[in-house]
């Protein structure tokens, strides 16, 4: 009997703290995919002008199945986090600002598109708005 008194509330001990620990795992797993499926934010929560929202629908159409706009992880190209905010373009290595951008947008680049035929200048130039907002 004392055995079995001893022996119950250890029990219990260790199946709570198992149960912590699966319960713990569980919530990083889950917030880990929260990452991936974000709450898409609103322009405003995202604080784009004008300009910046019109190339936010552009970059929504043509851009975000290949490029992650928020995440650095990459889909068909690189992500397109900090774009701007780096010296240097990821796969060419060409200096990150707007003409060298624009470029790329017009010409396409390996397996990437080009989109002189595609989007006008101004289409272009408020992509190119939205960009340095990421
Ligand atoms: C079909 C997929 C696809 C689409 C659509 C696409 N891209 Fe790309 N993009 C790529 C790939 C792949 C690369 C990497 C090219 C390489 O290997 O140099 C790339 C590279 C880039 C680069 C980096 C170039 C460098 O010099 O490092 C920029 C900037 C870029 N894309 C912007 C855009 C923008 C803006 C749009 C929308 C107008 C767009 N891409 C649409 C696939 C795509």
């Amino acid at each position: 009997m004392i055995g079995g008194e001893v022996l119950i509330p250890h029990s219990f001990i260790f199946n709570g703290k198992l149960g912590l620990k699966v319960l713990t795992l569980a919530i990083l797993g889950i917030s880990a995919i929260g990452c991936d499926i974000e709450r898409r934010k609103s322009d405003a929560e995202l604080g784009l002008n004008a300009q910046q929202a019109a190339g936010r629908r552009i970059y929504d159409q043509y851009c975000d199945r290949c490029h992650a706009p928020y995440s650095s992880r990459g889909r068909h190209g690189p992500s397109m986090k900090h774009i701007f905010k780096q010296p240097y373009l990821p796969m060419s290595g060409m200096p990150a600002n707007d003409d060298r951008v624009r470029d790329v947008i017009r010409m396409g680049r390996d397996k990437m598109p080009a989109y002189s035929q595609v989007l006008t200048e101004q289409q272009i130039a408020d992509l190119l708005a939205y960009l340095h907002t990421l």
